[in-house]
């Protein structure tokens, strides 16, 4: 039975503030607050709140995810490139102890090489990457089912 009243922290690291301007055949062509939009809905129609949180400042990201040890239920993060370098993320996230689903509007395993690492992986329930907006909408139902796995 799902709590309508999980409070999901969705996260966007660097540069993700640029959506709509970036190369619309990785990332789509929705701006950030066009795709927080259709976040929050795939959110309500899943009995879930989403908050919401962007940031350029790793450590702006460190320390709003040291907030949320008491503050949220579970966690959607695409922390962008900071994905593929950033251990300061992985420990912060690693302090929160919460549920999190780690998202990429790309298919990061089949770009680059330097993109298959995701040093946040090993603290995610699961990694939704290459689907787009629709990844959220996954990403979501995935974090939904592991809170109402714990709570049962
Ligand atoms: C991204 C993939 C990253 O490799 C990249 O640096 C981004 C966006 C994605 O959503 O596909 O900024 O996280």
């Amino acid at each position: 039975m799902s709590d309508a009243s999980y409070r999901i922290e969705v996260m966007h690291g660097v540069n993700l503030d640029m959506l709509g301007k970036r190369d619309p055949a990785l990332y789509g062509t929705l701006t950030l607050s066009e795709l927080e939009q259709h976040i929050d809905a795939f959110a309500a129609e899943l009995g879930l709140r989403a908050r919401f949180f962007q940031t350029n400042s790793e450590r702006e990201l460190v320390e709003r995810l040291h907030l949320l040890r008491d503050d949220a239920d579970g966690i959607v993060i695409n922390p962008g490139a900071w994905t593929h370098y950033a251990w300061s993320i992985h420990d912060a996230l690693e302090i929160a102890a919460l549920p999190a689903v780690e998202v990429h509007l790309s298919d990061v395993k089949a770009r680059e090489p330097w993109r298959r690492l995701s040093v946040i992986e090993d603290l995610c329930v699961a990694s939704v990457c290459g689907q787009g907006m629709e990844g959220y909408r996954l990403a979501l139902q995935r974090l939904r089912d592991a809170l109402d796995g714990a709570a049962a």
